[in-house]
């Protein structure tokens, strides 16, 4: 309003025109947002009679004088809401051909136009917010950073590769025939060397690149703040990155509530309570154990997979009891698809307390394998009453706790169990050293290979490597992971023992990481660090499933770019240059 009066020139894309009692009112959108003009036949024939040519999307510039608008005709939902510009010369800058798809509402549009039209979608009021957002997350990042002594160091993009988890992207070498680098799938093994080289805090927006399957959470390129730290113990990391957390949610993304502090949990509590290293915690919908109860009824079902060796695990939905048949058999569906054999489901109806419940209340297809007492002990154990629903899978824990798990967020989606206000961050901790991998027949890292084992565990890395636990810890929130990280392993013969309990040979280990076995020969410090997903972390604060819709020039679930065409084939003179002969696939031949 404090510009009522003033004489302006604003230029601008074309938000939207209409035509109301004769006059003619556009809504013109630049960065800093959308105002009105209004054009008056009398008052500039000119301008009003350009304008009637005007569509969505030419940029057109404007002058003319900041009114207020009548009373009654404000728009409390604009910033700008309560002004106009009243319009005495108006000119085209650029024509535009109709957009693909409508750029002044947020409706939905299929991924390949949503891409190939990407400079369209991110004029999107929401897709620009989107951006800003993650400047000012960005931002936030590099001021608390520097505030808290850590200085940010670039590190290569092209490196030797190294196995680290995901498939590489590589670059053929011209000068080197027949040798690679390979792009970092994170600064991991150069933030260790800057700690031997003494810096003591580093930190970097890094980009990475993962040739992995890409989901709504994974791109191909994202980006990292990756930070490390020297002589510091697990809490001295998590006590950072909470604080970072924390001060920056309350900043850049102030509608929402956190818990403080973060809670700190193992790996094993996670699991067991929620069958997922990644809950969502905002709300319940517990595992429990109903093993020991169960061990002696006459189901066979339960009694066979608790002689195999696994258990009897349950969750109890509240209300769930209205949950029709056909929801039900989705339920069971989704079970089968996580791996199990099957869903045991009792809906208890009726009032009062669970104790009084006649079987005839109890609504379950295996109903008859139990006695009533024993029923009522199930429902008391999972936490269940009357209009509760209970599911239980019996299986192996791997099996179970994935069943529970989809079930869990499933569950909660139907229900709309998760408060939207809330992120819910946790720390998980603990995380087990090693897994065994199936298809290699070998043990492999959990996190990475640079990870510190716990010094109580470190004499069975040999005798029983599953049971050792490693100082690797997330960050989580509302079902996510959105930061993994861990204390290092600092002493060159503890890398060679994991290397090697990894099954490399003492030559590949050399060619590998000699450089990093050979840096932590002269004196590397404790250290440890994390390594926070920015993209995963603007989303969560966007509020955006996809983490697509937080990134500027995202690519397709197959790594492509439908507006430039990336990949793309090169010319033979492009491949010979580089030593490359293309070998085309079996399909295409
Ligand atoms: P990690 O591989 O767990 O750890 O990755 C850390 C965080 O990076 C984000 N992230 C991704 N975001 C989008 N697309 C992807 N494809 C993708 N992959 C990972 C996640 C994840 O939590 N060097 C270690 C960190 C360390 O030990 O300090 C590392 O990269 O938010
Ligand atoms: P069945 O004896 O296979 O007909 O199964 C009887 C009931 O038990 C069905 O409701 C199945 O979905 C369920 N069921 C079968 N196997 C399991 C299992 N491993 N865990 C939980 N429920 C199961």
């Amino acid at each position: 309003m404090e510009h009522v009066g003033q004489q302006v020139t604003l230029v601008g894309w074309v938000h939207r025109r209409r035509d109301h009692g004769g006059l003619a009112f556009i809504d013109l959108r630049d960065a800093s947002g959308i105002v009105q003009l209004v054009l008056h036949p009398e008052q500039a024939p000119a301008a009003f009679a350009v304008a009637a040519d005007v569509r969505n999307e030419y940029v057109i510039l404007v002058r003319g004088e900041v009114a207020a608008r009548r009373p009654g005709t404000e728009n409390a939902e604009m910033p700008t809401g309560a002004v106009e510009v009243a319009v005495a010369h108006l000119e085209v800058l650029n024509t535009a051909e109709t957009p693909p798809f409508p750029v002044n509402q947020d409706t939905p549009v299929d991924e390949i136009a949503r891409l190939r039209y990407r400079y369209l979608y991110l004029r999107r009021e929401r897709m620009t917010g989107n951006l800003r957002l993650r400047h000012r997350v960005v931002k936030f990042i590099r001021e608390f950073m520097d505030s808290h002594e850590f200085i940010e160091v670039e590190t290569p993009v092209l490196n030797l590769a190294t196995p680290e988890g995901a498939r590489d992207y590589l670059v053929p070498s011209r000068v080197h025939p027949g040798s690679f680098y390979a792009l970092p799938q994170s600064p991991q093994q150069w933030k260790q060397l800057l700690m031997v080289a003494g810096l003591e805090r580093y930190f970097q927006i890094a980009r990475c690149y993962r040739d992995e399957d890409l989901r709504a959470d994974r791109q191909p390129e994202f980006t990292q703040l990756d930070l490390e730290m020297s002589f510091v113990e697990e809490d001295d990391v998590l006590d950072l990155v909470e604080g970072l957390y924390t001060a920056m949610t309350a900043a850049v993304a102030p509608q929402y509530s956190f818990p403080s502090p973060f809670p700190r949990m193992t790996y094993r509590e996670s699991m067991e309570r929620f069958g997922s290293d990644k809950p969502d915690l905002r709300y319940e919908l517990e595992i429990a154990d109903l093993s020991p109860l169960v061990r002696e009824s006459e189901f066979v079902v339960f009694k066979r997979a608790i002689e195999a060796g696994g258990r009897v695990r349950a969750i109890a939905v509240p209300g769930g009891a209205d949950i029709a048949r056909r929801g039900i058999d989705a339920l069971t569906e989704l079970a089968r698809e996580a791996g199990a054999q099957g869903l045991v489901t009792m809906a208890f109806t009726g009032e009062g307390p669970i104790e009084a419940i006649t079987l005839d209340e109890v609504r379950s297809p295996v109903a008859r394998f139990f006695t009533v007492e024993q029923i009522v002990a199930l429902a008391q154990a999972a936490g269940a009453g009357r209009g509760d629903l209970l599911l239980a899978v019996a299986d192996r824990d791997a099996i179970s706790s994935r069943a529970l798990d989809v079930l869990r967020r499933q569950l909660a989606e139907d229900r709309a169990l998760a408060d939207p206000s809330r992120l819910e961050f946790a720390f998980i901790t603990q995380f087990p050293m090693f897994e065994w991998d199936e298809n290699e027949s070998r043990w492999s890292a959990v996190h990475h290979l640079f990870t510190a084992p716990f010094a109580e565990d470190v004499d069975r890395l040999e005798s029983d490597p599953g049971s050792v636990r490693s100082h690797a810890y997330d960050l989580i929130c509302n079902g996510q992971e959105i930061s993994s990280g861990s204390i290092r392993i600092h002493q060159r013969a503890l890398l060679s023992r994991v290397l090697a309990l990894l099954g490399m040979s003492d030559a590949e280990a050399e060619q590998k990481f000699g450089h990093m076995l050979e840096a932590f020969a002269f004196g590397a410090p404790p250290h440890g660090g994390m390594a926070p997903g920015i993209d995963r972390t603007v989303a969560l604060y966007a509020g955006e499933r996809d983490i697509r819709e937080v990134i500027a020039f995202p690519k397709t679930k197959s790594a492509s770019d439908p507006m430039t065409g990336a990949p793309s084939p090169v010319s033979a003179a492009q491949l010979a240059e580089v030593h490359i002969a293309v070998v085309a696939p079996a399909a295409a031949l």
